[in-house]
C-alpha cells in the first residue's frame, strides 16, 4: 500500500450477470486515496460510481482486483470482520436516506452508536455533529415530520456520529435543493478539515465536487478517465 493511503484500489473489475447477459460495470479501476483526503468521484449515470461505492464499503464483491481499506484486503476478511469495518471505520451516506420511520431523528442517529457498541462514549462529538448539521432543534421529529434536507442531514449525522476514519457518500446532495446541499457539503467539508476524516463523495454535480473536494476523479463507462 502506498504510504499514507487509506483506500487502495487496484485493477478493480465488476461484471454483473443479469438474465444470462454480462453487464460490465467496472472495467479496471485503480485509485489510491490518502488518509485525510476529500475526493469526489464524478461521472454520468451508469458509469459505475455506485458499484465502486458498494465494493469499497464491503457490501458487494468485485469480479476481480483488489481493494484495501485501512490496511485490510477486503477479499480476505470474514463476514464478521467486514461487518466490524462497516461499523467502526467506514460511515455511509446513501442517496436514499434509509431512516427508520418509527424512530425519531435522535434515535435514528444513536442507532449507529448502539450497533457499534459505542453508546454514550462520545457525547461531545454527537453534540458537535448535530450542531454543524443544524438539526439540534429537530431531534424529536420522526422522518415523516422532517423535510428532505433535514432527513439527509440526520442520515449524515448517523454516518458521522462514530467518527469513522472514512466517510463514503453516494450522491449525498442528489435529492436536495441548493440551500440544503450547501449545508450538507459544508458539514462534510468541516469534518474533513477539523478531524481529518477521509471523504469519498460520489456525485454527478461538478459544482458540488469543485466546492469541497481537493481532488476530482472522473469516471466514464466503468473506467477512471
Ligand atoms: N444489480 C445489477 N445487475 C445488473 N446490472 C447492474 C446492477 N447494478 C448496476 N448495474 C449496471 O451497472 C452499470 C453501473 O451502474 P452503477 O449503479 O454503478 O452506476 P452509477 O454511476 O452509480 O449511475 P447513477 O449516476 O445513475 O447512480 C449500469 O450499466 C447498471 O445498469
Ligand atoms: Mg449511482
Amino acid at each position: 500500500m502506498a504510504s499514507g493511503a487509506i483506500i487502495e484500489i487496484q485493477d478493480l473489475k465488476k461484471t454483473y450477470r443479469l438474465g444470462g447477459v454480462d453487464v460490465p460495470a467496472l472495467r479496471g479501476v485503480s485509485l489510491s486515496i490518502a488518509a485525510g483526503e476529500f475526493i469526489a468521484v464524478l461521472g454520468p449515470s451508469g458509469s459505475g460510481k455506485s458499484t465502486l461505492f458498494h465494493i469499497i464499503g464491503g457490501m458487494l464483491a468485485p469480479s476481480s482486483g483488489s481493494v484495501q481499506v485501512a490496511g485490510l484486503e477486503l477479499s480476505s476478511l470474514s463476514d464478521s470482520q467486514r461487518t466490524d469495518l462497516r461499523k467502526t471505520t467506514v460511515g455511509f451516506v446513501f442517496q436514499r436516506f434509509n431512516l427508520l420511520p418509527t424512530l425519531n431523528a435522535e434515535e435514528n442517529i444513536r442507532i449507529a452508536q448502539h450497533v457499534a457498541g459505542l453508546a454514550g462514549t462520545n457525547e461531545k462529538h454527537f453534540d458537535h455533529v448535530i450542531r454543524i448539521l443544524g438539526i439540534a432543534h429537530r431531534l424529536r421529529h420522526k422522518p415523516y415530520a422532517l423535510s428532505g434536507g433535514e432527513q439527509q442531514r440526520v442520515a449524515i449525522a448517523r454516518a458521522l456520529v462514530n467518527k469513522p476514519r472514512i466517510v463514503l457518500a453516494d450522491e449525498p446532495t442528489g435529492n436536495l435543493d441548493s440551500e440544503n446541499s450547501l449545508a450538507v457539503l459544508d458539514a462534510l467539508k468541516s469534518l474533513n478539515e477539523k478531524i481529518g476524516q477521509t471523504v469519498l463523495m460520489i456525485t454527478h454535480d461538478s459544482e458540488a465536487a469543485d466546492y469541497c473536494a481537493r481532488r476530482v476523479v472522473r469516471m466514464n463507462d466503468g473506467r477512471i478517465v
